[in-house]
């Protein structure tokens, strides 16, 4: 039976096995070769670490989980976050299982649909603002300061240790091979995570080699690359859409210590690459996720990423949180009940005429 991430990893977290533990038995998500993918790249060995597969859809339960067990054990009444949408529809439900009254402020009109219906359903009490996540960020930090109720963004130190569960978990699946890791890069939490947790494997022994990092932003929300605040930062990718990440000092660290680099990519690119990520391989992930194949596309073409290497793209979210981008209506004519009209059609475009 496997219990959640911090029973798993307990001799890297400081909880102990008595102690109440808040969880919704996340983690353990697949590693999934993208063999169609690598061929296409000239045979690179891609790996996708498919976080949609979390309890609520994201990568944001492995934080989560620790967040809230903490916010437990120290008395806290209620929690509260800033989020583009999937910290909301987590923190949600953790606090919905903790029984912990939940605060989550959003940017008006830019959260897919699916994670409000999650944190609305959840049980949160769910405050749009006027403003971009940066704003609602500013915003909760005051409040939280006050000390009434306990901020489970990722400025919080235990979501960061508990989103280190990814890393350790990739060098478990691939009994530490992995030459690059490639990640989508918003808030710059979840970059930070992993290469803290890579550097918690070698330390103890588990892991040889670190990996090279690799952040993907969106070209229009690209502070870190740019190494300017994006005042009014805008993507299709609403997950990351970020102008001025809380643990950007973190990220430039993982990147300068790991020799890696952080890239911006475009909103054209992360579309493809999500729709290549669903016709190629059979999964499907949200705009934000498809950014570290963007990425890792973009690199091979410059022939960055050689033949033979491995390399793991995390895919944060859920393809289903936000099916706003598809527009099915485009994909979507009626047929009548007629079996050789339907029949027609299918073998037309197998190409046969039986
Ligand atoms: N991918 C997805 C699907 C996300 O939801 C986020 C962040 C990221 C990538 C970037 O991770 O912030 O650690 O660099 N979402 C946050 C939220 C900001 O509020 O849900 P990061």
């Amino acid at each position: 039976m496997w219990n959640g991430i911090i029973a798993k990893y307990k001799d890297f977290f400081d909880i102990k096995d008595e102690e109440k533990i808040i969880t919704l038995n996340e983690g353990n998500t697949p590693l999934i070769p993208a063999k169609n993918i690598g061929e296409m790249l000239g045979g690179i060995n891609l790996y996708l670490k498919y976080e949609g597969l979390n309890t609520t859809g994201s990568f944001k339960d492995r934080g989560m989980t620790m967040a809230v067990t903490k916010a437990v054990q120290e008395g806290s009444r209620a929690i509260i976050c800033a989020s583009t949408g999937n910290t909301s529809a987590s923190a949600a439900a953790y606090a919905a299982k903790a029984g912990l009254k939940c605060y989550v402020l959003i940017p008006n009109n830019k959260i897919a649909l699916g994670k409000l219906a999650q944190a609305i359903l959840y049980g949160a009490e769910v405050i749009p603002v006027e403003g971009n996540f940066d704003d609602a960020l500013r915003i909760v930090r005051e409040i939280a300061a006050e000390g009434k109720v306990t901020l489970v963004n990722s400025i919080n130190p235990y979501r960061l240790l508990g989103q280190r569960s990814g890393a350790y978990e990739v060098c478990d699946q691939l009994e530490g091979k992995i030459d690059y890791l490639s990640i989508p890069v918003g808030n710059a939490g979840n970059i930070s995570a992993y290469w803290a947790g890579f550097k918690d494997y070698h330390k103890a022994g588990k892991l040889e080699k670190l990996p090279v990092m690799l952040g993907f932003q969106a070209e229009g929300a690209a502070p870190i690359v740019e190494d300017r605040i994006f005042e009014e930062p805008e993507t299709v990718a609403t997950a990351i859409r970020i102008g001025n990440p809380a643990s950007w000092d973190k990220a430039v660290a993982a990147r300068d210590e790991s020799k890696g680099l952080i890239q911006k990519v475009t909103d054209i690119e992360i579309l493809e690459a999500q729709k290549l990520l669903a016709s190629r391989e059979g999964i499907f992930v949200e705009p934000a996720s498809a950014a570290s194949i963007a990425g890792v596309m973009k690199l091979s073409k410059e022939g960055y990423l050689q033949k033979g290497k491995n390399i793991v793209a995390v895919l944060t979210g859920n393809g289903l949180k936000d099916p706003s981008v598809v527009s099915p209506e485009k994909h979507i004519k009626t047929y009548g009940v007629k079996t050789e009209e339907i029949k027609t059609l299918i073998y037309r475009s197998l190409g046969s005429d039986q």
